[in-house]
């Protein structure tokens, strides 16, 4: 029997999720997967970082197709995913990534798995009426370029919905996470949306993208052509969150809705591209209209299902194990 390894690629290896899919792989004794990390820059301190844990790098960017081929050649499973948020004045930039590392994967011999890290689109969740969330639609589009061009790669492909994660409330507290005012000589952290409080947004901890990505790769073929949906198992709404967040770290809190108009000005304000301001305000609203549905379809497969029922942690495990210093200096 052979003893060699088969080769995992992970995309975004320096970032949120392929970082967690490394470290799940890590922590498997015996892991039957040697890892092969992408990052654009290997002299990155986070790329580093990967390299002192004995992690081989490779230098890929999916805007070049010629370095893609480079570092998918043997590969047994990746793990894609792409990121919209790098260059925010190209909108369309990760459809189009996304479509040319799909044609290169498509040429894969050796490839046996894809985890396509997507997210449900909600122009046709909704029907058209919010049409422009194109963060969310443009993944699905790639979802549908990998069915309707490349069938047989869609044959061994498992589609991953990983809900908005906790952690945006300090990655992104500018525009998702509560900002600290002082009112009346008193500090407040006021969390304002044109979504109401009572809405439950489905959120989920992205440092567990790897315990999901490890559960789909040990089921293997079980999992081709589905769609694994990762939300957190709880089930509270925005204002409980804050409320739980306060109480917990004995901070006052208020939950404040606002007008869209106000939402969009404040985007607005903050220099952002006319078609993203659309993007942002649309996407509380379709949360709000849909709520968990969003991430639930006919013949989805709940990440905790693929875990034999072992739940994703909830937000109150995460806000309990999360280091807040910086976010209540701020
Ligand atoms: N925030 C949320 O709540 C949420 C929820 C679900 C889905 N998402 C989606 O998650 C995606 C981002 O993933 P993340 O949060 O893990 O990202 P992240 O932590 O911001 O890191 C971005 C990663 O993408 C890599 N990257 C960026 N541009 C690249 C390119 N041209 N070629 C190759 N690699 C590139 C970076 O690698 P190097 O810099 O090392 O090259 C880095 O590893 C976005 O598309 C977002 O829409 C976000």
């Amino acid at each position: 029997m052979s003893t060699e390894k088969k080769i995992l690629v992970v995309f975004g290896a320096t970032g949120a999720q392929g970082g967690s899919v490394i470290q799940s792989l890590l922590s498997i004794p015996n892991s039957p997967y040697q890892i092969r990390a992408i990052t654009r820059n290997p002299t990155s301190p986070r790329a580093l970082a990967l390299s002192s844990l004995g992690i081989t790098l490779a230098a890929a960017d999916l805007n070049d197709a010629a370095s893609l081929t480079s570092v998918l050649t043997g590969a047994h499973a990746v793990f894609l995913v792409t990121d919209f948020w790098a260059d925010i004045s190209a909108p369309t930039q990760e459809i189009e990534q996304g479509r040319r590392a799909i044609d290169v994967l498509a040429a894969i011999p050796t490839l046996e798995h894809l985890i396509w890290s997507s997210l449900p689109s909600i122009k046709d969740a909704s029907g058209g009426k919010y049409s422009a969330v194109v963060h969310f639609d443009g993944k699905t589009e790639v979802t549908e370029y990998i069915k309707g061009r490349h069938e047989k790669l869609w044959a061994k492909t498992t589609e991953l919905w990983i809900a908005p994660y906790y952690q945006i409330w300090i990655s992104n507290r500018v525009v998702f996470g509560p900002k600290k005012v002082i009112d009346d000589g008193r500090e407040v952290f006021v969390l304002s949306s044109h979504a109401h409080g009572s809405v439950k947004v489905p959120m989920v901890d992205v440092k567990e993208t790897g315990l999901v990505v490890s559960a789909i790769l040990a089921k293997g073929q079980d999992l081709y052509t589905k769609t694994v949906s990762m939300i957190g198992c709880d089930s509270s709404s925005q204002a409980e969150n804050l409320a739980m967040w306060g109480k917990y770290l004995d901070r006052d809190v208020l939950f404040n809705y606002i007008s869209q108009q106000t939402t969009e000005e404040y985007l607005k304000n903050l220099g952002m591209p006319e078609y993203l301001v659309r993007d942002l305000v649309e996407l509380p609203l379709a949360l709000e209209e849909f709520e968990g549905r969003l991430y639930r379809k006919k013949g989805i497969v709940l990440a905790n299902e693929v875990r034999a029922g072992r739940k994703l942690r909830g937000w109150e495990e995460y806000v309990k194990g999360e280091n807040w210093e910086g976010f209540l200096k701020d």
